[in-house]
């Protein structure tokens, strides 16, 4: 009888491609999925290391596998991505709970990690690679509208304050024939959206061919595929790609562009590599170029040795652009970065803040840019039940904006026509136009 392996997935959309891809070579080998914890062999996390709070959540959860464990000493258990990548053999000698540690370059050696496990002995692997990229790995994705696809891995940029690089290695891309394959086989099973995934897809590189050429190559396998892709550095977006995304109707308007800081003086110690005004820049050219677009971006509040002024500067700055909506963070000390030896020297009720200021603004922007949706027609890919009720779907716009609509005829997967009635900062809700399932995007 074959064993079943549960899995549970933190952290970046990229992770949850990982695990994706796991679940692939698992299946590949006989190995059973499960659906429910309580019944698996073993239990696997696939972890985040970002910030400390990610890893402690984990830690939290791990400690309420001790009971299963207890019920079924037998049980294996499992921690996979970039947290088994960082702390490798400290989790396993400061957790009896843990069998196997694996990190996110070596899922092929996964299977013979689990049956030595089952044989009763801990395994180890966390070596990275600079040429993995699984690009032969037939993920195994439950049917949908919307998948993910990795198009490269690693990250070769080294922002001071970040641990990816070292916990998913050097940058390295796959092969555009390899992901257009893939992005074909997606739409024949039903798929209607695939976003590419990246920590830098501007990076992306196949022989002659570049991001840009991807994407393109990717929206011209079907016009009625919508393609979103995440994240971009603001250093290395060219003006190609942004001519494919103004060129392409069905190349999502929606970018999220990262800008961390404000300041000048921080962007340099974050080896951000670009200045407020670069970005501003960029910023103005991509509005230009496509005037509907969307923006979303990061931030993190109190980096070492940040001023009240320099605080002000990222706040001006999200006045000046305007971003539809961001992700916001504490800065978060990270062991082996560089910014790790320049301290943690904000206090954390000051960092605390300059937070809840960041976040605060960007509610009101998100609410005025929204309330502005107000009347307008925009064509929505229905996802799914809305949160609240059954009898609503949710839906996303060309622009990632998620809005609320009654449920009507439709199923998951039209794209249909909606009027906007009324919005929050983080939803819009609407009702349809037209009676027909209307083909654009
Ligand atoms: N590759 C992407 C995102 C990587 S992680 C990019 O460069 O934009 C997602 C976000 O987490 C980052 O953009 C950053 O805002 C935040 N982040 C990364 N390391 C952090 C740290 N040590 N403390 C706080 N936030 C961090
Ligand atoms: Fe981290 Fe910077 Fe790479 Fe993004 S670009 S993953 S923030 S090092
Ligand atoms: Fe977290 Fe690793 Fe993604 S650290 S954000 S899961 S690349």
């Amino acid at each position: 009888m074959h064993r079943s392996i549960y899995i549970e997935t933190y952290g970046c959309q990229m992770n949850f491609a990982d695990t994706e891809i796991v679940n692939g070579i698992l299946r590949e080998q006989g190995y059973e999925l499960a659906s429910e914890v309580d019944s698996a062999d073993a239990i696997f996390m696939n972890t985040c290391a970002i910030r400390d709070n990610a890893e402690q959540r984990i830690y939290g959860r791990l400690s309420n596998f001790e009971h299963l464990k207890k019920r079924n000493p037998h049980l294996v258990v499992g921690i996979l991505g970039c947290m088994a990548e960082r702390l490798r053999a400290n989790l396993l000698e400061n957790n009896s709970l843990v069998d196997i540690v694996c990190g996110p370059d070596e899922y092929r050696k996964l299977p013979a990690l689990i049956d030595q496990a089952f044989e009763g002995e801990k395994g180890i692997r966390t070596q990275l690679s600079r040429v993995e990229t699984y690009d032969d790995i037939v993920p195994l994705r439950t049917d949908g509208i919307s998948a993910w696809l990795s198009v490269m891995r690693g990250c070769d940029k080294f922002c001071t304050y970040c641990v990816v690089p070292y916990t998913r290695g050097r940058e390295r891309s796959r092969s555009l024939e390899g992901v257009v394959q893939e992005v074909g086989g997606l739409i024949e099973r039903g798929f209607r959206e695939v976003t590419l995934l990246g920590q830098n897809v501007n990076s992306y590189i196949d022989g002659e061919n570049d991001f840009a050429d991807l994407l393109i190559a990717v929206a011209d396998v079907d016009p009625g595929l919508r393609v979103r892709f995440t994240t971009s550095h603001p250093q290395d977006m060219s003006d190609r790609l942004i001519e494919a995304i103004a060129g392409h109707e069905n190349i999502c308007s929606y970018i999220h562009l990262p800008f961390q800081s404000g300041s000048d003086r921080i962007l340099e110690l974050m080896n951000r590599t670009y200045t407020r005004d670069h970005y501003l820049n960029l910023v103005r050219k991509i509005r230009t170029a496509i005037p509907d677009v969307a923006l979303s971006t990061d931030v993190i509040a109190g980096f070492p040795t940040e001023t009240e002024e320099e605080h002000a500067e990222t706040l001006s700055l999200m006045e000046e652009v305007r971003f539809d909506g961001a992700f916001m963070f504490k800065y978060s000390p990270r062991e082996k970065t560089r910014a790790w030896k320049m301290g943690d020297d904000i206090p954390e009720d000051v960092k605390g803040r300059r937070l809840e200021e960041i976040i605060d603004l960007q509610r009101r922007i998100s609410y005025d840019i929204n309330k502005n949706w107000i009347g307008r027609t925009e064509h929505i890919l229905l996802e799914g039940p809305s949160k609240r009720s059954e009898d609503e779907w949710m839906g996303r716009t060309g622009t990632n904006k998620t809005v609320i609509v009654p449920r009507g005829d439709f199923s998951v997967g039209d794209t249909i026509a909606v009027r906007i009635n009324s919005a929050t900062s983080a939803t819009l809700f609407g009702t349809e136009i037209t009676n027909a399932a209307s083909e654009a995007a």
